[in-house]
């Protein structure tokens, strides 16, 4: 197990992060005086209730409700857990993630350092020695490729030998251990260690960042297995990553869409031939993690497979793992090549031109949906018909309310000819159950001043205020609502003086006061937008709810223990107030 995040690490993240950069690659924004706006990705609608506050670094729908920062946003629109949501948006920063807690994880992260360099300079020797290699370089001519997509895509050749990396790396400061971990060594049931990638031409596949986490190495001519891919390591996990899109993002400047391939040949091929955008996973059913990075990347993905069974089947794993992903504005596409060929050789026959002219007729996610699910069924008889319902419900039920989904349950509907409303109610997934109402609180301990709200919102939204006005220590265990709070973000501030709006927020993430925060946060009052008299609002407000709150705890003393002489006299003091 890792351990945790830094909490200034995530502040820090949080603060370089710009929110409308977040949304605008997953939902194109128009912008609006202060704020950007555009359909809520989050419900159905027609005119645009759904903001980005630059200023404030928020999300905010004025249709369904929902809000947030760039995590939240990722959270929800990608569908990341916390953590992954904070990876990528590190990832977008160029940034590695810390992490503190016990000395092992901490030593796991350090060690990762030796095995990017370890993959570089495996990578670069391979590319070495593919100039050397006339069988090699013979190899690659012969399937059509030139020296310059070799070097775009830093194709190598690992030399048929048992110990090339082995010496080469272990004299260059590198353990065998390091390098078992690489996966570029293995080891044999006797223990010997030696290269796991002999005689092959190297593909090295990147991360985002562009470095080298692994590779695909294929056999020259015939032999056994045709691909040999790196295991999964500490840095290369084969279902989180694309072939070529490291390469496509340098190359091109807006990518407008995606083709998904099968194989490493096939994007360097269609490279050589001028089309830019494939991309390969690696050898496995694209996963959901594939998907999710293709549409950050682009909203048009076309899947493109062989005509054979064993291609229908791997487009319709993709199509299972899309539909959940999928949101309006976003096209997911699916073309079948002729049976006996893949994007390699059809490239090479017919060119570019050709090629491009069968993308744009490749199939719609809901034709190869309705074509797929009607295979084997006789839509003519009743049983067909509510076999086809039964199969597609449960699909249809995965995938976002969008008007993509409404036109698939209105294609089912008109299918199995029963009413989409009818449909529609049988598909809808069961709400969650609401909440259990939480325990009542003693209400008369707990006086409500609306100040508190201008107060906390004040602060919250501008967390320099703290350095002006302190929060008294009495607050803390206030007899007015949101007093303990207020003290709360002031500690919390405190502690990080420079801490911004949205990464003070961030801190309560989870948090029991987390949703009245959340609101306060992008709280308009006359008090919070008017920056000239702002820094006296707050000064005035917090002398008011300390004198208030005393008021009102003398008060309650009063009616059950009685106060002293001294409190009587204080008690009248402020009464007069
Ligand atoms: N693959 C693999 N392991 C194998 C076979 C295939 O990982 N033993 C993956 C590779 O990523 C390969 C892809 O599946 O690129 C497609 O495999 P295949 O269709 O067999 O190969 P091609 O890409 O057509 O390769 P080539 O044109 O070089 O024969
Ligand atoms: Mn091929």
């Amino acid at each position: 197990m890792a351990g945790r995040i830094p909490q200034n690490f995530i502040d820090d993240l949080i603060s370089r992060t710009d929110i409308v950069e977040v949304v605008n690659s997953r939902v194109p924004l128009k912008r609006k005086g202060k704020e950007y706006t555009a359909c809520c990705p989050f419900h159905n609608e027609k005119t645009p209730s759904f903001t980005v506050s630059e200023n404030k670094q928020f999300y905010h729908c004025f249709g369904c409700g929902v809000h947030g920062n760039a995590i939240g946003f990722l959270m929800e629109f990608d569908h990341l857990d916390y953590i992954e949501a904070i990876e990528t948006l590190a990832a977008d920063q160029h940034l590695d993630i810390p992490r503190e807690g016990s000395n092992a994880s901490s030593q796991q992260q350090k060690n990762t350092q030796p095995l990017y360099a370890a993959m570089q300079q495996a990578s670069e020797l391979f590319q070495q020695q593919l100039t050397q290699s006339t069988h090699a370089v013979d190899y690659l001519e012969q399937r059509g490729l030139c020296g310059e997509i070799a070097k775009k895509y830093r194709i190598g050749y690992a030399p048929d030998k048992w110990d090339f990396i082995y010496q080469q790396l272990t004299t260059r400061t590198f353990t065998p251990a390091q390098l078992l971990e690489t996966g570029l060594l293995t080891k044999n049931d006797r223990q010997k260690t030696y290269d796991r990638f002999r005689d092959r031409i190297m593909f090295p596949i990147a991360d985002q960042r562009g470095r080298t986490i692994g590779f695909g190495g294929r056999v020259i001519d015939k032999g056994e297995p045709k691909y040999l891919n790196s295991p999964e390591t500490p840095v290369f996990h084969k279902g989180r990553e694309l072939y070529g899109l490291y390469e496509a993002r340098q190359c091109l400047r807006n990518i407008d869409r995606l083709l998904v391939v099968e194989g490493y040949m096939d994007v360097v091929a269609l490279s050589q031939h001028g089309i830019e955008y494939a991309v390969a996973s690696l050898g496995t059913a694209t996963t959901t993690e594939q998907i999710q990075k293709l549409f950050r990347t682009t909203h048009d993905v076309i899947f493109c497979y062989d005509g054979d069974n064993a291609g229908k089947k791997a487009a319709w794993r993709a199509l299972e793992n899309t539909l959940p992903l999928i949101r309006d504005g976003m096209v997911a596409r699916f073309l079948f090549l002729p049976e006996t060929e893949d994007p390699d050789t059809m490239i090479r026959q017919e060119g570019k031109t050709a090629f491009e002219q069968r993308i744009s007729q490749a199939i719609p996610l809901s034709d190869f949906f309705f074509t797929h699910l009607k295979m084997n069924i006789d839509t003519k008889t009743s049983e067909g018909r509510a076999q086809l319902a039964q199969q597609a419900k449960p699909l249809l039920s995965k995938m976002h309310n969008s008007i993509y989904r409404d036109l698939l349950v209105q294609e089912l509907s008109r299918l199995v000819g029963l009413t989409s409303e009818h449909l529609d109610a049988r598909i809808t997934p069961a709400q969650p159950l609401t909440p259990v109402t939480p325990p009542p609180v003693n209400r008369k301990q707990l006086v409500k001043n609306t100040k508190t709200r201008v107060a906390i919102a004040l602060l919250l939204q501008n967390p320099a205020l703290a350095s002006l006005q302190p929060v008294p220590e009495s607050f803390q265990s206030a007899i007015t609502r949101g007093l303990p709070l207020l003290h709360h973000l002031y500690q919390t501030i405190q502690s990080n003086p420079s801490i911004t709006s949205v990464a003070l927020l961030e801190r309560y993430r989870g948090h029991e006061h987390e949703q009245a925060l959340t609101s306060l946060a992008i709280w308009s009052s006359p008090e919070t937008e008017n920056a000239e008299t702002r820094e006296q609002d707050f000064i005035t407000i917090i002398k008011r709810l300390e004198r208030e709150d005393r008021y009102e705890y003398l008060t309650h003393k009063e009616e059950t223990d009685g106060l002293s002489k001294v409190e009587i006299r204080e008690f009248l003091a402020l009464s007069v107030k």
